[in-house]
């Protein structure tokens, strides 16, 4: 199957200024044309010693930019173009030297003139030597810079090309698209505290054996990465996953229904909405034993009792908060969502059919039908997780504005 994108046509122009993490930005740019942003690259004098421009007029599908004072580039392309063109201005490395020169306000070359001219938000990803990175100097500009507004990625740590190990390395150019995302996502959900909950839970049987179910944690994580990239500040209660944190986000990892119990009423107070798309454990073993089972019986008889309804206990003790939940539905979706979401005293709540193609568990995109607590109905085509996650927050929001 083709990869889904999420639509992006957003501008980006990427400068490149001479280090050899010169290649990873190539990399960069080939992930920013397959998420269908639009990229223009300009290349400093000694980026062209590592990389020729024709490996990024190649990947981006544009000519490259290369010098202040030519007559066709500066006749086709332009500075003041280049520099309006963009929506977001990516220096990606960034060498002490370029830094030095934009932080003094020295312009003289096509990169840090575009810099100059741009009133698009500039991002800087420095790359170079542990100690170039650590001396003053540099770390003076850094910090003048941040001050005007400029955004900086803090280098990874690890092997150096120069043979040292330490701070100074582009981070990986997956970490440095989320950044751009995040930078040009409009920042609507400022001022909300979203408490999500993601994954499955674990419920032991002996120390070794546990139910559970097919939850991968995926929408949960969709959701805190999107909330995070507009602007809310989001606490994950996460049963166990195999996923990163996105960036930004404070989780907190449990593995039983009651623990996850336990982390959401502790925060719930402080947040403005919670959106439970954690498959919670509906079952645990009366018993939990402590010695591992033994293998022989003809048969095994398991009891189990019923875990108390996290969701249900939240809508119990609302407080002008909004609660959205999540059902995951094998058989008349729309009528068992509604009798959950009128059941759990909920605002919204999300469908999801788990037996259609590309829906519910462990994908990374999912069918579902949005159902709030006014009667509206918005059944949604099949999407990415991400995208489902972003359309969830567009109706928490008319939500909070219908509520005032
Ligand atoms: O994690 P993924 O692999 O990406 O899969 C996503 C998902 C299918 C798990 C997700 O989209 C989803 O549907 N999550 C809710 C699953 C579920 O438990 O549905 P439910 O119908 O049993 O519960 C309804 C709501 O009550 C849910 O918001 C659930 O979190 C909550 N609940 C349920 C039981 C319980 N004891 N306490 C609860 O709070």
């Amino acid at each position: 199957m083709e990869p889904l994108h999420s639509g992006n046509s957003q501008n980006v122009v990427l400068g490149v200024s001479g280090g050899i993490a010169c290649y990873k930005a190539v990399e960069l740019v080939r992930l920013l044309i397959r998420e269908s942003f639009r990229v223009r690259v300009i290349m400093t004098k000694e980026s062209m010693k590592f990389v020729t421009p024709l490996t990024f007029q190649t990947i981006s599908g544009q000519p490259v930019a290369t010098e202040l004072f030519s007559l066709t580039q500066e006749s086709q392309i332009g500075h003041i173009n280049i520099a309006d063109f963009a929506e977001l201005l990516l220096i990606a490395p960034a060498t002490a030297n370029v830094i030095g020169k934009i932080a003094a306000g020295i312009a003289d070359d096509l990169l840090t003139t575009v810099v100059m001219a741009t009133q698009a938000p500039v991002l800087l990803a420095p790359s170079m030597n542990v100690h170039m990175y650590q001396n003053p100097i540099l770390q003076e500009n850094i910090r003048k810079l941040k001050g005007l507004g400029y955004h900086f990625m803090e280098p990874a740590e690890g092997y150096l090309a120069c043979g040292y190990e330490g701070k100074g390395r582009l981070p990986d150019p997956a970490e440095v698209l989320e950044e751009i995302k995040s930078l040009l996502k409009k920042k609507d959900l400022l001022g909300h505290r979203l408490l999500i909950t993601a994954g499955p839970n674990r419920e032991p049987l002996d120390p070794v054996r546990y139910l559970s179910n097919r939850s991968s944690g995926k929408m949960g994580y969709a959701l805190a990465r999107m909330g995070a990239r507009r602007g809310a500040e989001v606490i994950l209660v996460s049963g166990p996953t195999a996923l990163d944190p996105p960036s930004g986000v404070r989780r907190i990892s449990v593995t039983t229904a009651a623990e996850m119990r336990d982390a959401v009423l502790k925060e719930f107070p402080r947040c403005t909405a919670v959106l439970m798309a954690a498959a919670v454990a509906d079952f645990r073993p009366v018993n939990s034993i402590s010695k591992k089972i033994k293998k022989g019986k003809k048969s095994l008889q398991l009891t189990l009792r019923p875990n108390p309804d996290i969701l249900k206990e939240l809508g119990e003790n609302k407080n002008g908060k909004i609660l959205i939940g999540f059902a995951a539905e094998t058989e008349t979706l729309v009528a068992n969502a509604r009798r959950k979401l009128r059941e759990k005293n909920l605002d919204l709540i999300v469908a999801n059919d788990v037996t259609e193609p590309g829906s519910g568990f462990d994908g990374d995109t999912n069918v579902a039908t949005l159902l709030d607590s006014k009667g509206g109905v918005d059944p949604l085509p099949l999407m990415r997780k991400e995208e489902l996650a972003d359309r969830i927050y567009d109706h928490l929001l008319k939500l909070k504005a219908n509520s005032k």
